[in-house]
């Protein structure tokens, strides 16, 4: 069969995988450098792969002093917004919506991006809209500057991360260093927009993150694990507890809203259900929730919060198998008795006390069972 599915997906299962931030890595390989960089890059972070392969089986690229290859390349130059400029690759399935990030591994062909991973990339660049995008060439010895150029042709509105990482004949000895140093160069989250979980018994609300060093180390933390901490109630307008650890502070006077999430001294986290003026560094803010939402989620009193950067890990969400799909979902097929969502867009059975969900397109609070 000609035209074989030729996606291989290596889904490496490290703990914190999770749908806010999940790279494809995206390769091309004709005389095998690319694909032992990729082999090597495997063992280094848990992404998707995606192997690229010509339509066309056994082709001889280099044969007749690389005639093929230099046939294929100088089509798509003479013509690069033209479809059949590009050779033909076996067809590939790749749900681009599930990946933040992209790591493409192509060879160099006289200058450009080999041109394979040219038609990939010619095809499916208006999906990469918005993704991170990290390059990584191999050549013999010739300079990437056009391929790089290539990339961003053919994915005009990625985010391109990091310095592309060139691999050549005269460091390839060196690739499994370069590639270590490298990976760990490419800061992918902070293009993203990382939310936070936040668990008060059965309630989990989310929260936009603010973009600064406390939540650089917060999410770095979050990471790792969950953190639960205990919460005091204080004040009549927030809740406060200790995170066990200190975060970076850029304290700044701050008059506080309802949903607010701030840093206070330092190691100290504060969500607000009212208002107050002080000295914080901000973290972010519960997303969609009014302050009678809000006060009904904490409650009265102390309360016990864990935090975490993906609902699979609150425990209330584990027994809970479909994927968050978003409240405006379920909206679309709202019927005021109808099927009820939590924050999160799952379906759920009937809510608990103190729960808040979605029903008929509203937001409904649980009070009593
Ligand atoms: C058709 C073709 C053209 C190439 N052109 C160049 C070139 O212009 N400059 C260069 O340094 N290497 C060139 N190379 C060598 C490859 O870029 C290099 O060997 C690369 O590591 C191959 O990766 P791969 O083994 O994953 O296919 C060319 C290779 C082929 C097959």
């Amino acid at each position: 069969m000609r035209h074989l599915i030729a996606f291989v997906f290596i889904l490496l299962t490290i703990s914190n995988l999770s749908a806010q931030n999940r790279t494809l890595v995206a390769y091309y390989s004709y005389t095998g450098n690319v694909r032992s960089i990729v082999d090597e890059l495997k063992g280094l972070t848990n992404a998707d792969i995606v192997e690229i392969q010509p339509a066309k089986e056994g082709e001889r690229y280099e044969a007749d002093n690389y005639a093929i290859g230099s046939a294929l390349i100088s089509a798509i130059r003479e013509n690069p917004d033209k479809a059949e400029s590009y050779p033909e690759i076996k067809p590939l399935s790749v749900d681009f919506g599930l990946y933040d990030n992209i790591i493409v591994a192509t060879p160099l062909w006289w200058s450009n991006m080999a041109a394979p991973m040219q038609t990939f990339l010619f095809a499916n660049g208006a999906e990469m809209a918005g993704k991170n995008i990290a390059l990584i060439v191999s050549s013999a010895s010739s300079g990437i500057s056009s391929v790089v150029a290539d990339a961003k042709r053919l994915i005009p509105n990625g985010k391109f991360v990091g310095e592309p990482l060139w691999i050549n004949n005269k460091n390839r000895s060196d690739m499994p260093t370069l590639l270590a140093n490298w990976t760990k160069t490419l800061d992918f989250k902070s293009n993203m927009t990382e939310k936070l979980y936040i668990t008060i018994g059965s309630v989990t609300l989310t929260a936009t993150l603010a973009e600064n060093a406390a939540t650089q180390a917060l999410v770095a933390a979050l990471r790792e694990s969950p953190i639960t901490y205990s919460a005091t109630d204080y004040g009549s307008f927030e809740k406060v507890g200790p995170l066990g650890r200190s975060l970076p502070t850029a304290n700044e006077q701050t008059t506080t809203e309802p949903g607010d999430i701030v840093l206070y001294n330092g190691s100290q986290i504060v969500i607000f259900y009212g208002s107050n003026s002080w000295d914080y560094t901000r973290l972010g803010k519960i997303d969609n929730a009014t302050q009678q939402e809000l006060k009904a989620a904490l409650g009265e009193g102390d309360c016990t919060i864990t935090l975490s950067l993906s609902a699979e890990n609150n425990s209330e969400n584990q027994n809970n198998s479909e994927t968050p799909t978003g409240i405006r979902q379920s909206d679309r097929t709202a019927t005021p008795d109808g099927p009820m969502y939590d924050l999160q867009g799952r379906r759920i059975s009937a809510p608990v006390r103190g729960q808040i969900y979605i029903q008929g397109g509203e937001k409904k609070f649980k009070f009593s069972n």
